[in-house]
C-alpha cells in the first residue's frame, strides 16, 4: 500500500513510525512532515488544506489510502474530496468534523442522543450572555463557538472573569470563531480522554490517555497544546469506558448516521469523570496531540490495519491486541512557550538517544539545517517510552530527556504525577 499522512508535528511522526513497522506499507509519504519523520518517511510540501492539490498528489503518486492527521483539513473537506475523486481516506467528511468544529453542534447532538454532557446556553448577544452569567452564577464556562486551535475556552471563577472573557470573544479576538458563544455548566471532576475508530457503524475504542494542558509543574500556568501524556489513564477504567461506550459515544455514532452524516475516523472524546460516571467535555475529530504518541507506542505495526479497517467499514471485524504496558511521552518545548519564543536554536544529542518500540523520539517543530537539527516551532520533541508500569516508563522517557542537549528548550518534570501519586 502508498500511504499518505497529512500533517508535520509529533502526532504525525508517530503515525508514520507505527504505519512504517507494517509490512503493508509499501511507500510512506508526509506532507509536510518534518525533520524526524524525514528520518523514515519521504515528505513533500503541500497546502493540506486545498482538497484539489492533496487529490492531485494522491493521483501523480499513486496513493492508495490517506490518513488526516489535524482538525484543519478535515473542517476544510479535504477528506469530501478524496473520497470524491475515489480515494480511501482515515477521517470524517467535514460535516462529520463539526463535532470539533462547532461547539454548539456537538451540543446539539448530544441533546438528541441523550449523552450526558454539561447544561449549556448559546448566545449571539453580548447582553444577553452577560444576564445569563448572572443567572447562573460561578464558576461557569465560557467557549468560542468555532475552533480556536485549543485557546477558545475560559473557566471563569468570578463574574469579573466571565464578563471579561464574554467581551473578549465578543469583540473578535477568536476571529469567525467567537461570532457566537457557548456557556456552560461547570463540571467537576477528573478529565480523562478517551479514543475509539469508528467506521460510521462500528465503535472499537484503541485507549484511554491524560494529558496535561498548563505549563507549569503541578499543572500551574497558561495552558499549552499539551506538554506531555500518558496510557492508559486509571481513571478511565473498564467500568467507566462501557459506560462512556453506552452512553456517549454509541449514541453520538447512531444519531450522525441517522442524519445522514456518518462519522469515521478517530473520535477523541474529551470525559470529565466524577463518581465513576463519565460526561463528555468535547469531542475532536483527530488524535489529540501528543495523545497520540502514547496511543502508537502502544499498538505499534496494528495501527495501520485498525485505521484501513475503519476506513473501508470492516471495523466489526477487528480486535484490539492489548498489551500490559503503559506510555509516556514528555513534551520538550521551546522557552518562552505558550508565550513568544525563539526559533531556529540547536539541538544536540539526538544521535545518541535509543530508538526502539520502548523509547522513541517524536519531533514536532524541527527542521534539518546543515546537518543539525533546530527548533521551529513552540511544541519541539515528544521523548516517548514504553514500559511495564507507568513509573519504568516515566524513568525511561526523563533518562533519555538527560541525553538532549537543548539550552533553548523547556520541559515539565512531573509528567504522570496524576496517575503515579
Ligand atoms: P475544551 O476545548 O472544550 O476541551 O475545553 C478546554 C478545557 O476546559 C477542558 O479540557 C476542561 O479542562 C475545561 N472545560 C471545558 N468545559 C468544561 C466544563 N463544562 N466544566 C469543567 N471544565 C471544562
Ligand atoms: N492534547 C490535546 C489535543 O490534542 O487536543
Amino acid at each position: 500500500m502508498n500511504i499518505l499522512i497529512l500533517g508535520g508535528g509529533g502526532r504525525e511522526h508517530a503515525l508514520a513510525w507505527a504505519v512504517m513497522q507494517n509490512p503493508k506499507c509499501d511507500k510512506l509519504v508526509v506532507a509536510p512532515g518534518n525533520a524526524g519523520i524525514a528520518q523514515i518517511a519521504e515528505c513533500a510540501a503541500m497546502d493540506i488544506c486545498d482538497g484539489a492539490a492533496v487529490v492531485n498528489f494522491c493521483d501523480i503518486n499513486a496513493v492508495d489510502f490517506v490518513i488526516v492527521g489535524p482538525e484543519a483539513p478535515l473542517a476544510a473537506g479535504v477528506a469530501d474530496r478524496l473520497r470524491e475523486a475515489g480515494f480511501l481516506v482515515f477521517g470524517p467528511s467535514a460535516a462529520a468534523a463539526r463535532l470539533e468544529a462547532s461547539k454548539s453542534f456537538t451540543k446539539e447532538i448530544c441533546d438528541a442522543a441523550n449523552a450526558p454532557t454539561a447544561a449549556y446556553a448559546r448566545f449571539t448577544d453580548c447582553s444577553a450572555a452577560k444576564a445569563h452569567v448572572r443567572d447562573t452564577g460561578v464558576p461557569i464556562v465560557i467557549k468560542a463557538d468555532g475552533l480556536a486551535a485549543g485557546k477558545g475556552v475560559i473557566v471563569a471563577e468570578t463574574p469579573d472573569q466571565a464578563e471579561a472573557a464574554i467581551d473578549d470573544m465578543f469583540s473578535g479576538e477568536f476571529g469567525a470563531a467567537g461570532t457566537a458563544v457557548v456557556i456552560e455548566e461547570f463540571m467537576e471532576g477528573e478529565e480523562a480522554s478517551f479514543f475509539v475508530l469508528c467506521d460510521g457503524e462500528t465503535a472499537l475504542p484503541i485507549g484511554t490517555a491524560q494529558d496535561h494542558k498548563r505549563i507549569g509543574e503541578g499543572d500551574t500556568g497558561p495552558n499549552t497544546g499539551g506538554m506531555g501524556a500518558y496510557s492508559p489513564a486509571p481513571v478511565l477504567d473498564d467500568a467507566v469506558a462501557v459506560a462512556a461506550l453506552d452512553r456517549i459515544v454509541r449514541p453520538t455514532l447512531a444519531e450522525m448516521a441517522r442524519r445522514g452524516t456518518p462519522y469515521q475516523g478517530v473520535l477523541y472524546a474529551g470525559l470529565m469523570i466524577a463518581n465513576g460516571q463519565p460526561r463528555l467535555v468535547e469531542y475532536n475529530v483527530r488524535f489529540g496531540d501528543p495523545e497520540c504518541q502514547v496511543l502508537m507506542m502502544r499498538l505499534g505495526a496494528q495501527a495501520l490495519d485498525l485505521m484501513h479497517a475503519a476506513a473501508e467499514g470492516r471495523l466489526s471485524q477487528m480486535r484490539v491486541n492489548w498489551a500490559d504496558d503503559h506510555a509516556i511521552t514528555v513534551v520538550m518545548a521551546a522557552q518562552g512557550y505558550p508565550g513568544t519564543y525563539e526559533k531556529g536554536t540547536v539541538i544536540r544529542g539526538l544521535d545518541t538517544c535509543p530508538e526502539d518500540s520502548f523509547n522513541m523520539v517524536f519531533h514536532a517543530g524541527t527542521s534539518e539545517r546543515d546537518g543539525r537539527f533546530i527548533a521551529t516551532g513552540g511544541r519541539v520533541l515528544n521523548v516517548t517510552a514504553r514500559q511495564a508500569t507507568l513509573e519504568q516508563a516515566r524513568d525511561l522517557a526523563y533518562a533519555t530527556i538527560e541525553q538532549i542537549d537543548w539550552p533553548g528548550g523547556q520541559y515539565r518534570g512531573d509528567i504522570g504525577w496524576r496517575a503515579l501519586r
